[in-house]
């Protein structure tokens, strides 16, 4: 069986990682890696391949940045010769990125079959990028691999069929699980016993000036009380350059990083009084952690980790963040509980379904 991965963007290595040590244990499998190179800086892509101890991608379609259609139309275009000549049995999608999607569809197009993990989640916000990545990767793909039992509900309500589902839990907890004892803490120059950890890059939050003058306005204050960890995305450091916004010098309050790698960035969550965030990802972390997260949305596609984990959705609105900070500040943050099946091994669980699935999926 020959399966053939697609990766992009930052938070899709850590969800391959396992699904390719998991595969490597099957007889009879080879493996091909494709970066289509959406990220491409160094700590945004390189230094989580030499953390998660993976192998160097097999073949890098260098696409780089541009608009959304730009981005998605250069990964069909050089996605395509790929998958003509490797001939895969399978083409494996992580997660809802603009390379998942242009993959999704070449692959479709061409008669190969596509195994989605982490699908069926939805915000019902088609605003957002990766909804409308969601939603067309899903109605394409054959395999639909789902991390949480509200995957399985949005599919089977969109009418996919229930043989195409499989609920197999989180592989970016397997990531986690395997690479916490090895967490160590970036060398930074300051951090206080207790600090809020931030990371910001939606585009409701970041593109718009008066959001994101008005979450950083709300960090500054916050900060006179709680020192603020920040690890800029590329995208958010640029938006705050050009609009001139005012952040504190004092890494005693406000403590500015460059993006993070994996196991420096899982240290400090770990350590977090409490991390505001916009991320996917990080919601699901901080759950599994037990650590408290407020996400700057209002609404999440990974709604277990408000139901059942220590997640809160603060929107918009800034005076729920202070309130909800100050109740953790006084020890009353939300608690929660690890969600089903995320417990390190869904890695294993796809790659016993790919290699035990029949040679046409019923559709
Ligand atoms: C992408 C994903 C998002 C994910 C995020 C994680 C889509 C639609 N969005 O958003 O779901 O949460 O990655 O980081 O696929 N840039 C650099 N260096 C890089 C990469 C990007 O400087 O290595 C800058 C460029 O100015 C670029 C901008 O960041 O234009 C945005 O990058 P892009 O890949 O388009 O989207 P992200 O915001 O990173």
């Amino acid at each position: 069986m020959k399966a053939l991965h697609v990766i992009g963007a930052r938070p899709n290595f850590m969800k391959v990682a396992p699904v390719l040590r998991a595969l490597d244990a099957q007889p009879g499998v080879t493996q091909v890696l494709v970066h289509t190179g959406q990220h491409y800086d160094r700590n945004m892509s390189d230094i989580f391949f030499e953390q998660l101890g993976m192998r160097a991608p097999d073949i890098n379609l260098g696409v780089g940045s541009g608009s959304h259609a730009v981005q998605t139309a250069q990964v069909m275009l050089r996605f395509e010769e790929v998958a003509l000549s490797e001939r895969p049995d399978w083409v494996i999608v992580y997660g809802d990125v603009n390379s998942t999607v242009a993959a999704t569809l070449v692959s479709a197009k061409l008669g190969v079959r596509v195994a989605h993990v982490e699908a069926g989640l939805r915000s019902g916000d088609r605003a957002m990028p990766e909804e409308l990545n969601r939603l067309v990767t899903d109605q394409l793909a054959d395999l639909l691999l789902t991390p949480s039992p509200d995957g399985d509900d949005n599919l089977r309500h969109e009418g996919i069929p229930a043989e195409r589902i499989r609920f197999v839990g989180n592989v970016m907890i397997d990531t986690l699980i395997r690479l916490l004892p090895q967490a160590v803490l970036p060398p930074v120059p300051t951090l206080a016993e207790k600090f809020a950890l931030v990371t910001l890059h939606r585009p409701s939050n970041v593109d718009e000036p008066a959001m994101l003058a008005s979450i950083l306005e709300t960090l500054v204050a916050v900060s006179r009380d709680l020192q603020i960890v920040f690890p800029i995305h590329p995208r958010t450091r640029a938006r705050i350059r050009d609009w001139g916004l005012p952040l504190p010098e004092d890494p005693a309050r406000v403590l500015l990083l460059d993006p993070l790698g994996y196991l420096e960035f899982l240290a400090l969550q770990r350590r977090a009084t409490v991390v505001i965030t916009d991320s996917g990802g990080i919601q699901e972390e901080t759950t599994y952690l037990g650590v408290p997260c407020l996400t700057v949305r209002e609404n999440t596609e990974r709604p277990v980790t408000v139901t059942e984990g220590t997640n809160i959705l603060v929107g918009r609105d800034m005076a729920l963040l202070r309130s909800a900070l100050t109740a953790i500040l006084a020890g009353q943050g939300k608690t929660g509980q690890i969600p089903a099946l995320w417990d390190g091994r869904a890695g294993e669980r796809i790659a016993e379904i790919l290699v035990g699935e029949p040679a046409v999926i019923g559709v």
